[in-house]
């Protein structure tokens, strides 16, 4: 069957897709800073222990307890923004791929509410909860990695038409996209760079506590750098996979979207050289910028990727375009208000605590 014929149409755009795909990009990168920081700061709350004695790393643990639940609130949050504009650009695929895995999709709910009721249970019961702890942070991180795995199968799945075919064979609403050799390096390099963020985060706040004057926390700076170069260092492996696996048409230097993502992809490598580079030097504020240009760069080579899956079916630019401003206008300005707003929020919640 020719899976061309099972798209649906494309709805109208109220403005030119480019302006919709730059706030997706942007939205999608601001999403992943904030999963990455929940993941993998989960992940180091739940290695810790190993790193020393409860009294040692207690505080430290506290410390990541006290702000997953935040932190979850802003990775949802932030996921409901790009969640908008896939819809917009991309509808009759993310839907359609949606309904494929169907079971799963709706699974994400519940997964995420279980995760927020532990997130919370293991800041506001840390002291009573002794052995239990680990469980729980362990229930924590693997809820989280089961919800990133099926985004990452969602994203599979909507950008290969091909695959859609396999739903008359059976498995109705219940595929997972195994079939892709993208799937497991894909998943495992966003993992790998959710515990290297999650340290990085660490080593933020301690800098943060140190130039404020309070270096009970040093030592965490290191721990923090350490996470992150050595995940850091473990992804690049796991990226040269991924890219081997890729198709060639994604990375096909005669195409526009191929040169992009070739330059979006090395020049996010080089970032994240200096990045490493600086976190060992224990520079933790240089470290963070290079590791953000870094980040942004492969959500940009992602966006190329995706562009090129579906160029045999699908441009951007075909989209038809109903224009319609005023809506358009009214959102912006209450994006500006609402990211004041959530920086005010930002604020408060990582330094306003500290002073309580
Ligand atoms: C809190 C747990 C969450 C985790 C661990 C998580 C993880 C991920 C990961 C790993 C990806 C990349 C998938 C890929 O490209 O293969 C992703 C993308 C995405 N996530 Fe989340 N996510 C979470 C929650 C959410 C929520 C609650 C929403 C929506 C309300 C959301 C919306 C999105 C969207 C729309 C994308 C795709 C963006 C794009 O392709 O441009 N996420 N997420």
């Amino acid at each position: 069957m020719d899976p061309s014929f099972l798209i649906p149409a494309p709805d109208p755009i109220p403005v030119n897709w480019f302006f919709l795909q730059f706030l997706l990009t942007i939205t999608t990168f601001l999403h992943l800073v904030a999963m990455n920081v929940l993941l993998g700061s989960a992940c180091v709350a739940l290695a810790a222990p190993l790193a020393g004695p409860d009294e040692q790393t207690g505080p430290l643990c506290r410390k990541i307890g006290e702000k997953l639940p935040y932190v979850m609130a802003f990775t949802i949050n932030f996921g409901v923004a790009p969640l908008l504009f896939l819809q917009v650009l991309y509808g009759q695929f993310f839907y359609t791929s949606s309904i494929l895995m169907a079971g799963y999709w709706l699974a994400i709910i519940g997964l995420l509410i279980v995760t927020y009721y532990a997130a919370y249970i293991y800041h506001l019961r840390y002291e009573d909860l002794g052995p239990v702890r680990s469980l729980l942070t362990g229930a924590i991180v693997l809820l989280l990695v089961v919800v990133a795995f099926f985004f990452c199968n969602n994203m599979s799945i909507m950008q290969l038409p091909e695959s859609w075919v396999r739903y008359f064979s059976g498995g109705r609403g219940w595929q997972l996209h195994f079939s892709d050799p993208t799937l497991v390096p894909r998943f495992l390099h966003f993992i790998a760079s959710a515990v290297a963020v999650g340290g990085l985060a660490i080593a933020v706040y301690y800098e943060h506590r140190r130039r404020q004057g309070d270096g009970s926390g040093e030592r965490w700076i290191k721990y923090g750098c350490n996470w992150f170069t050595i995940a850091t260092l473990i992804n690049f492996p796991i990226g040269f996979w991924f890219l081997g696996v890729l198709p060639s048409f994604a990375h096909n230097a005669t195409t526009l979207a191929g040169k992009l993502f070739t330059v979006s992809l090395y020049g996010s490598l080089a970032l994240a050289v200096i990045s490493v580079i600086q976190a060992q030097r224990h520079r933790v504020y240089p470290a963070v910028g290079w590791a953000l240009g870094a980040i942004f760069f492969m959500t940009l080579a992602r966006e190329f990727v995706r562009i090129a899956y579906l160029n045999p079916y699908f441009s951007l630019a075909d989209l038809p375009v109903a224009p319609q401003y005023s809506p358009m206008i009214v959102f912006l300005i209450f994006l500006i208000l609402a990211g004041t707003l959530v920086w005010w929020m930002v604020k408060t919640v990582f330094f306003a605590q500290e002073v309580k």
